[in-house]
């Protein structure tokens, strides 16, 4: 159980002792050194509630609050707050486990089935800056559910359906029988819009992709065939790009629109014969009251076009039919850009509706901004397209490589090469994550590869200096009991505690920030610590002590970074 979950615990049942039953403890990490390291500050709303003063309630339940063996210390400041001092030894405790388990001592969570969709890219474009966000995101949430215990499956609902793949695979065809194909398909954009071009001047070749199309639709073979082999082109491009960002996906992971294009007329039937749907001018339409316009009418969403086709959002309702019914589901986090968010609004909404959804399933759109350029709009090259996903990656690989080789001229180039990597990419992920997901933010190559401030070179950096005094130490039993003396020594040793509790959060809340803030703070306190707290120079049952501590925040950075998809390394 994480601390602030004990803590909660017992602040409820000390209320409930009072006669406050079902009030929130509120409780939360100290704002301040000086208030402790827990804050229960929620007595002063069931003292409103009761019409009652809150001191004095305050009084009464820290009367009843038992914190034997957690609390050394626990205090009433102001109006009712109630601050409570972690008792050392419990910290001490808590570190020992943390630092001899592979785990760290974290405990698992009531495991849940949870699918993280993330990237599902178009398959017809080359993957761009808009791909970068959702990857870094929901790479990191894989990786931190699956670290509490959850069941975690990724999915990569990649766009390879639709009429242009018509056009594509005849372009595919045409090239290939020119012997030009692997020239052409180098370069997705440019693929495509050399097929847009054909498809546009030649009346033979726009007939052919029509064709194309209609034998796709209708499941012949050879064209399937043909369609397979662009969607696997395709998708190494995307293979290339999620390797070289550190991200998990792979083909396994892939289920694509295509895969639910045989449920679509099944589903609509089923909303029809359920009465969702109406007919409105030729399409066929499930009425939102929920999501009323200004003049008081209900929202449209589209499930079926005039003249019979489909729409993403058919699909979407496809997809979830298929995640709760066949793969039954708990959560399911489509980490998708904020400008969807009412389609994801309204699908879930006609998904309950039509019981595609049960009342407790957890469906959640994970929204993220978007990266915006110096001049505060959206990111886009000098010429004004959009910025490719390897160009950015291979700029942020170089530009950390200059910066390795003016720093440490001296060292082998291929141990730059392999920093560069590190820190280049590691820059690029850390900074989107360590903003909230939900604004947007103003790219910025020089911040993020700073070595000061809350940046990857920092942590990266700090894990290494914990790691050079662990190496200098040689000898130190790391059995030895965890004596905690000095401020900044109990500060750091608290901090490490609440690594569980910060991952609980961010599981939750599904907001990666709060990790990166956690890591920074454990950097920062471990450099204080460093500099008020001889380590290498102190002696016997100390020496071990600060020892340990130091090798558990280097287990914790390395554990939290590598959750973010961060890779550190030993010497830099
Ligand atoms: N392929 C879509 C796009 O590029 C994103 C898909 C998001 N996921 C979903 N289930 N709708 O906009």
């Amino acid at each position: 159980m994480t601390i602030q979950q004990l803590i909660n615990d017992r602040v409820v049942a000390a209320l409930a002792a009072v006669g406050v039953e079902g009030a929130n403890a509120a409780i939360q990490t100290a704002s301040k050194p000086e208030f402790g390291d827990y804050q229960a500050n929620g007595v002063m709303g069931a003292a409103k509630a009761l019409k009652t003063n809150p001191r004095a309630l305050a009084e009464q339940v820290v009367a009843k609050l038992d914190l034997a063996g957690i609390a050394s210390k626990i205090e009433i400041a102001g109006p009712g707050f109630i601050n409570i001092h972690l008792d050392p030894a419990f910290v001490a405790a808590r570190l020992q486990t943390a630092l001899h388990d592979d785990a760290l001592g974290i405990a698992k969570a009531a495991p849940q089935k949870v699918m993280v969709e993330y990237s599902s890219v178009n398959l017809a474009k080359e993957m761009h800056i808009g791909h970068l966000r959702g990857g870094i995101i929901g790479d990191a949430l894989v990786r931190v559910n699956s670290f509490i215990g959850h069941d975690v499956i990724r999915q990569n609902h990649v766009g390879d359906w639709g009429t242009q793949f018509g056009m594509l695979v005849a372009h595919m065809v045409e090239s290939r029988a020119a012997g030009e194909a692997e020239l052409e398909l180098k370069d997705l954009d440019v693929f495509y819009k050399h097929s847009k071009k054909r498809f546009d001047e030649d009346p033979a070749f726009a007939d052919l992709a029509r064709d194309y199309v209609v034998r796709l639709q209708s499941g012949d073979a050879e064209v399937l065939a043909l369609w397979q082999q662009f969607v696997k082109l395709s998708l190494a491009h995307c293979n290339a790009i999620y390797r070289k960002l550190g991200l998990l996906l792979t083909d396994d992971d892939v289920r694509g629109e295509s895969f639910y294009n045989d449920d679509l007329p099944v589903l609509v039937e089923e909303l029809r014969q359920q009465g969702l749907l109406t007919e409105s001018q030729g399409a066929q339409v499930v009425f939102l009251d929920e999501f009323k316009n200004k003049e008081g009418e209900p929202a449209a969403y589209i499930v079926q076009k005039q003249g019979g086709g489909y729409l993403y959002a058919t699909t979407d309702l496809g997809a979830i039919r298929f995640r709760t019914r066949v793969l039954g589901l708990d959560r399911c986090l489509y980490v998708v850009d904020s400008r969807q968010s009412l389609h994801f609004q309204q699908l879930f909404t006609t998904a309950r509706k039509a019981g595609f959804l049960s009342a407790d399933a957890q469906f959640e759109h994970i929204g993220h901004g978007t990266i915006m350029g110096p001049d505060g709009k959206p990111l886009k090259t000098r010429s004004g397209d959009s910025v490719k996903l390897v160009d950015l990656l291979n700029e942020a690989v170089e530009r950390a490589y200059a910066l390795v080789s003016d720093k440490s001229p001296e060292m082998a180039e291929g141990e730059r090469r392999q920093i560069a990597e590190a820190v280049g990419i590691g820059a690029l992920k850390y900074a989107d994550l360590s903003k909230s997901r939900n604004t947007d933010y103003i790219f910025d190559w020089d911040a993020m590869l700073s070595f000061e401030g809350n940046t990857a070179p920092y942590l990266q950096y700090a894990y290494t200096r914990v790691q050079s005094v662990l190496r200098k130490a040689e000898d130190y039993n790391p059995a030895a009991a965890i004596v905690i003396g000095e401020a900044a020594e109990k500060q750091l040793a608290v901090a490490l505690t609440q690594f569980e509790d910060v991952l609980f959060t961010v599981a939750d809340g599904s907001q990666p920030h709060h990790l990166c803030s956690y890591l920074y703070s454990v950097a920062t306190l471990f450099s204080r610590f460093y500099e008020a707290c001889p380590i290498l120079k102190s002696e016997g049952e100390v020496r071990h002590s600060r020892l340990q501590l130091a090798a558990l925040t280097g287990k914790t950075l390395k554990t939290g970074l590598g959750l973010l998809g961060i890779t550190v390394l030993e010497a830099m």
